[in-house]
């Protein structure tokens, strides 16, 4: 293998006008566009005497690990490129920067990981993209800038992706066939077909969807199934294919399940009562959800006031409910740096204050409907002695000469703030006896919400 993978140039003259072809491979000059073929060659990397007039390059069934820098220089007008089943873990950004006029690139069955945001830059005229059986973790949404508008064909099924990057592929206006089947894929955005007229088949099979969004994608293909004359700019044949996920069968799905469809093999992983049952089998009233149930909350809690305060609030219910709290005046509790409201229904209070006081609503939401339960919070309020406090003032780690006439009685000092510690000391010098701190209080102002935190 070594000594046959041992690349040399070679210089041949053959029929048709070719003056340079790479040991090994067959060029034609066929109709006056040159093919490079070197598929199976055993070559170790692209051969750099390809010559740049080519329209046609085949290099699968090789050993290239890499391609980039000077691989396809030149080459403006290659058309079709072929990489499939070579060992490829790495393209060098800008790879095929000069392949404008390149319609079809196939690197499947290699190595890849990710795609990097610069890994096919300058393919303006790209039309089939072919990146199945790699090992594609990452996608990043700006490598199909350049042929958003021209590519027809994606096909990144086996591979590993979790998420695909469903902001670009809703804008490729051209795109014809969409293969992301046998990945790990666990979400559809909502509307991402909205605009992709001219979609005919669209492959999910094998990904890890619970559920999928409501989208006149699937409804377009049941009204072909029906009869109906379409009355949308759609393509009129559509093929589509979501078996093999985990599918949630409940009130979400019904939309689904209502159109008219039973020529697939769908089956649903739970509600558990639904196990195993093919979608289209289940009578529609078995798609349910059950509105939420608060069943355990708060009901009173007393704090002092800069102390933290954790209001709880739990909800059942299919779908799972998402919890939002309401202030006692009445507004959705956001977070801030003062306030953490998490989806499983804890909110935070980090540092109370004497206002945070009163009825606080917990309500939970989900497809099925709502529930609210009310929490009071009591704050009791600390003595707030005026007159003989001191005031220190910090603003951006140095301290504040403010009252310089006065600087002998300073007692109070502040230095080292920094965004999240400050040192405060204090010193009670010739008075030390006759003074006795009775509480210390911490005012800061956050650029997050710009509010005073008392503490
Ligand atoms: C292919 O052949 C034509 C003549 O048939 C010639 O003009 C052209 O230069 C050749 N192309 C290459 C790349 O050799
Ligand atoms: C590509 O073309 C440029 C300018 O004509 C030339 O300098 C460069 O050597 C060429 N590169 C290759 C790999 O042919
Ligand atoms: C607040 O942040 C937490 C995580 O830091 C997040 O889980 C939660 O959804 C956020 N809540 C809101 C209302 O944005
Ligand atoms: C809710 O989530 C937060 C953050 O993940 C966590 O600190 C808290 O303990 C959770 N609360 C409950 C009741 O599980
Ligand atoms: C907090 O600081 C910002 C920026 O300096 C200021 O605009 C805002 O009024 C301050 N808020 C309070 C309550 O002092």
């Amino acid at each position: 293998l070594i000594l046959r993978t041992f690349y040399m140039f070679f210089f041949r003259r053959t029929w048709g006008m070719v003056s340079t072809c790479p040991f090994h491979c067959v060029c034609r000059n066929l109709s006056e566009s040159l093919s490079t073929l070197c598929a199976d060659k055993g070559l170790l990397f692209v051969p750099p005497n390809v010559d740049r007039r080519t329209v046609e390059l085949r290099l699968a069934d090789n050993f290239i690990t890499e391609v980039g820098g000077s691989d396809f220089a030149n080459m403006t007008g290659l058309v079709d490129l072929t990489l499939s089943r070579n060992t490829i873990h790495h393209i060098r950004p800008m790879a095929f920067a000069d392949l404008e006029s390149l319609r079809s690139l196939h690197l499947d069955g290699n190595r890849l990981t990710t795609l990097g945001p610069r890994d096919l830059a300058g393919l303006v005229n790209l039309q089939h993209l072919i990146v199945n059986n790699n090992q594609l973790v990452k996608v990043s949404p700006q490598v199909f800038d350049d042929f958003l508008l021209t590519l027809e064909d994606l096909d990144m099924s086996y591979n590993n992706l979790k998420r695909v990057p469903w902001e670009s592929i809703q804008n490729m206006a051209s795109l014809h066939t969409l293969n992301l089947d046998h990945n790990l894929i666990d979400h559809i955005a909502e509307g991402v077909f909205g605009e992709l007229y001219k979609l005919a088949r669209l492959d999910m099979t094998s990904n890890r969807l619970r559920t999928l969004p409501p989208d006149p994608l699937f409804a377009r293909y049941c009204l072909r199934l029906t009869g109906a004359i379409s009355p949308t700019p759609y393509n009129a044949v559509i093929s589509l294919n979501f078996g093999g996920n985990p599918l949630h069968c409940n009130c979400e799905l019904l939309w689904l399940r209502r159109l008219v469809r039973r020529d697939d093999m769908e089956t649903c992983a739970t509600p558990l009562h639904l196990a195993g049952k093919y979608f289209w089998s289940i009578p529609e009233e078995e798609f349910t959800c059950e509105p939420p149930l608060i069943t355990r909350h708060t009901h009173k809690l007393w704090v002092l006031e800069g102390q933290r305060a954790t209001l709880k609030c739990r909800a059942i219910g299919d779908p799972e409910p998402v919890v939002h709290w309401v202030s006692p005046d009445d507004r959705i509790i956001a977070n801030t740096s003062r306030t953490s409201s998490f989806s499983n229904g804890t909110l935070d209070i980090l540092v109370t204050v004497a206002r945070d006081d009163g009825a606080y609503t917990c309500i939970a939401i989900n497809a099925a409907g709502e529930a609210t339960a009310t929490v009071d919070l009591k704050i009791i309020p600390l003595p707030h002695r005026g007159g003989g406090s001191e005031v220190e003032r910090a603003d951006g780690g140095s301290m504040e000469e403010e009252d310089d006439e006065e600087e002998a009685s300073r007692r109070v000092g502040v230095q080292g703030v920094t965004s999240t510690s400050a040192q405060v000391r204090w010193d009670l010098g010739r008075l030390s006896g006759a003074y006795v701190v009775w509480m210390y209080q911490i005012q800061y102002n956050c650029t997050a919400d710009e509010t005073l935190i008392y503490r």
